[in-house]
C-alpha cells in the first residue's frame, strides 16, 4: 500500500512538471480574446449534449446540469471537466466531444465562469435548485417507550438478504453488546469492504434515545451515518423502530426493524443523500434469530442492558465536512475518501464524532495466509464460526452433499478476499472464542462446498485487549 502511495505522488510532481514546461513554451494569446461566456457559448454545448440525461427530477448520476449555477458547481467543484476530457469514459457517453468544444468549457472555466448576464445567473431559472433546509427531528424517549430494542436485537441473525439488488439466499449479522447500552452487528465484506450497524443510547439534544450509528467501508470510502429512533410501535405480536437519519430525517434515509415473534425484518432506504429523490429502498434482510446464547454470555459479562446514556449529543452531532461531489450538507454522515485503511485515521479526517477507537469492546484479528499452488489465483473465502466446518482431517464436514446447513448456520463472519492476498484483518470484531477456515473458492459459488480446497478449521480466541494474529498455513484439503 505505501509503495502505491508514492507513485500517486510521483506521479502527480510529474504532470505538474510537464504542465509548466509545456505552458512556458506556449505563445501568448492575443490580448483581443473575447471572454466566452455562458450564455452564448457555454448553454448551448450543454442543452446539445447533456441535459437530455442531466436534467428533470432524476438527472443520470444525480447530477443536474440545467442551470448556470448547477453547470457552474460541477464544473468548479465537480468532475465536469474530468469527464469530458476522458476518452475511456466521457460524456457525453457516447463519445468524446470535439477539442473545440471542450476547449470552450475549459477556457469559461479560466475565466471564473463568466456569465454575460449576472441578473440572469441569479434569476429563479438560473439559481441552484437546491437548498437543504434540515427538519426537525422529535427522537423517542426511551424513558418512556422502546427500551426492548435492546433485548430484541441481541443474537446471530440467519436470513436472505437483498442489498442493492443483488439477492443472497444464506446471510447473517451477529449482535452483540460492546457496552451497557450499545450493541453491535457487522457485515465483513472482505477486500470489497463492510457494513456496519450499531444501536447506543445517546442525550440526542436533550433527549433520551436510541442512536446508530451505520456505515462502514465501501470501494475505498469511509463513512459513517447517524440515525436517530423517531417512532416506535410496539404490540404483543410485533415490535416497529423506525431510525431517521439524524440530520436529514426521513427524507434523506431512514432504517427500520420490525420483530415478530424470533423474526427480523431490517429495512433499509437511501436517497444519495437527497440527490435521487426520495429514499428508495437499499436493503432488506429477513432473518430469524440463532444461537442466543453467544450474546447471551456476552451481556452476562457486561451487565448488558441499562438504560442509561453512552454518548452525550445534547447539542446535536457536529456539521459534517464534504467534498466537493455533493453540492450541500443533507446527512448525519461522515465521509472520506483515501488510498489507506486506517480506520482511527479516517475516521478523524471524516469528522466522525463516535469513530472505532472510542467503540467499547471491540477488537482486532489479523489473519497472514500461506497461499500455495491450490490456492493460488482464486478467491479465499475467511469463515468464522461457532463450531469447526471441517474434519481434523481438513475436509468439510458434509450432509447430502453440502456443508452441514446446522454448521453453515454457526457462521459469524464470512469475509471473501481477492486471489493471491496474504493478509486480513477483522475490525470491529467481537472479542470471543471462533473457528477460522480459510476456503479456496476453485468453484467459484461464493460459499464453502465440494470442489473447493480447505484449511482445517483452526480454534482462535480473540482476546478484548489484544490485537490477536494468526497464521494459516496448508490450506491444501481437497473436498
Ligand atoms: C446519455 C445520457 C448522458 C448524457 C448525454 C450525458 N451524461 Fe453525464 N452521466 C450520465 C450517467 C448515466 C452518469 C453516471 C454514471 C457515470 O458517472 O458514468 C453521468 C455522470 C456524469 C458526471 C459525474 C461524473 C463522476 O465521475 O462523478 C458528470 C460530471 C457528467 N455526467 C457530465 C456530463 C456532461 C458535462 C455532459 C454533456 C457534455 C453529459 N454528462 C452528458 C449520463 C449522461
Amino acid at each position: 500500500m505505501q509503495h502505491k502511495i508514492v507513485c500517486i505522488f510521483f506521479g502527480i510532481t510529474i504532470i505538474a512538471l510537464s504542465c509548466k514546461v509545456k505552458k512556458n513554451n506556449q505563445k501568448k494569446e492575443p490580448k483581443t480574446r473575447k471572454t466566452t461566456s455562458y450564455i452564448t457559448s457555454i448553454k448551448p454545448i450543454i442543452q446539445t449534449n447533456c441535459v437530455s440525461c442531466h436534467s428533470g427530477k432524476n438527472p443520470a448520476g444525480g447530477i443536474a446540469l440545467g442551470t448556470y449555477k448547477e453547470v457552474r458547481f460541477q464544473t468548479e467543484k465537480g468532475k465536469l471537466l474530468t469527464r469530458i476530457n476522458n476518452n475511456t469514459h466521457p460524456m457525453p457517453p457516447n463519445g468524446i466531444m470535439t477539442k473545440e468544444l471542450r476547449m470552450d468549457i475549459m477556457q469559461w472555466a479560466k475565466d471564473s465562469f463568466w456569465h454575460n448576464d449576472y441578473n440572469a445567473a441569479s434569476n429563479q431559472s438560473d439559481t441552484l435548485a437546491w437548498i437543504f433546509n434540515p427538519p426537525t427531528i422529535s427522537p423517542i424517549d426511551i424513558s418512556k417507550e422502546g427500551f426492548e430494542f435492546f433485548n430484541l436485537m441481541q443474537g446471530h441473525w440467519v436470513g436472505d438478504m437483498n442489498i442493492m439488488g443483488t439477492k443472497y439466499d444464506w446471510f447473517s449479522f451477529d449482535y452483540r453488546p460492546i457496552s451497557p447500552m450499545h450493541i453491535h452487528g457487522i457485515y465483513e465484506g472482505g477486500t470489497i469492504g463492510n457494513l456496519f450497524t450499531s444501536f447506543f443510547i445517546a442525550n440526542f439534544k436533550g433527549t433520551k434515545t436510541i442512536m446508530a450509528r451505520n456505515g462502514g467501508i465501501l470501494n475505498g470510502i469511509y463513512r459513517t451515518s447517524y440515525f436517530v429512533l423517531d417512532k416506535v410501535e410496539l404490540t404483543n405480536k410485533r415490535n416497529y423502530f423506525r431510525l431517521i437519519d439524524a440530520y436529514g430525517g426521513k427524507d434523506i434515509m431512514w432504517m427500520e426493524l420490525e420483530f415478530i415473534e424470533d423474526k427480523l425484518h431490517f429495512n433499509s432506504y437511501t436517497s444519495r443523500f437527497g440527490m435521487n429523490g426520495k429514499p428508495k429502498q437499499h436493503m432488506r434482510f429477513n432473518a430469524s434469530k440463532k444461537h442466543i446464547e453467544i450474546s447471551n454470555k456476552v451481556a452476562k459479562q457486561l451487565n448488558y442492558p441499562q438504560n442509561k446514556t453512552e454518548i452525550n449529543f445534547s447539542n446535536g452531532l457536529p456539521t459534517p465536512v464534504w467534498d466537493k461531489t455533493y453540492p450541500t450538507i443533507t446527512s448525519a454522515s461522515y465521509i472520506y475518501k483515501d488510498t489507506f485503511n486506517d480506520l482511527v485515521l479516517l475516521g478523524k479526517l471524516a469528522g466522525d464524532p463516535y469513530p472505532i477507537n472510542k467503540l467499547p469492546f471491540l477488537t482486532s484479528l489479523k489473519v497472514n495466509i500461506e497461499q500455495n499452488d491450490k490456492t493460488k489465483n482464486n478467491p479465499l473465502i475467511i469463515y468464522l464460526s461457532k463450531a469447526p466446518l471441517t474434519l481434523a482431517n481438513g475436509k468439510i464436514i458434509l450432509e447430502n452433499g453440502y456443508i452441514k446447513q446446522s454448521l453453515f448456520d454457526g457462521v459469524l463472519s464470512f469475509p471473501e478476499i481477492t486471489p493471491n492476498q496474504t493478509q486480513f484483518t477483522f475490525y470491529y470484531l467481537h472479542p470471543s472464542y471462533y473457528y477460522l477456515t480459510v476456503v479456496a473458492d476453485i468453484n467459484r459459488d461464493g460459499f464453502i462446498s465440494k470442489g473447493d480446497v480447505t484449511s482445517k478449521s483452526q480454534f482462535v480466541y480473540v482476546n478484548p485487549k489484544m490485537q490477536e494474529s494468526i497464521t494459516v498455513k496448508n490450506i491444501n484439503t481437497d473436498n
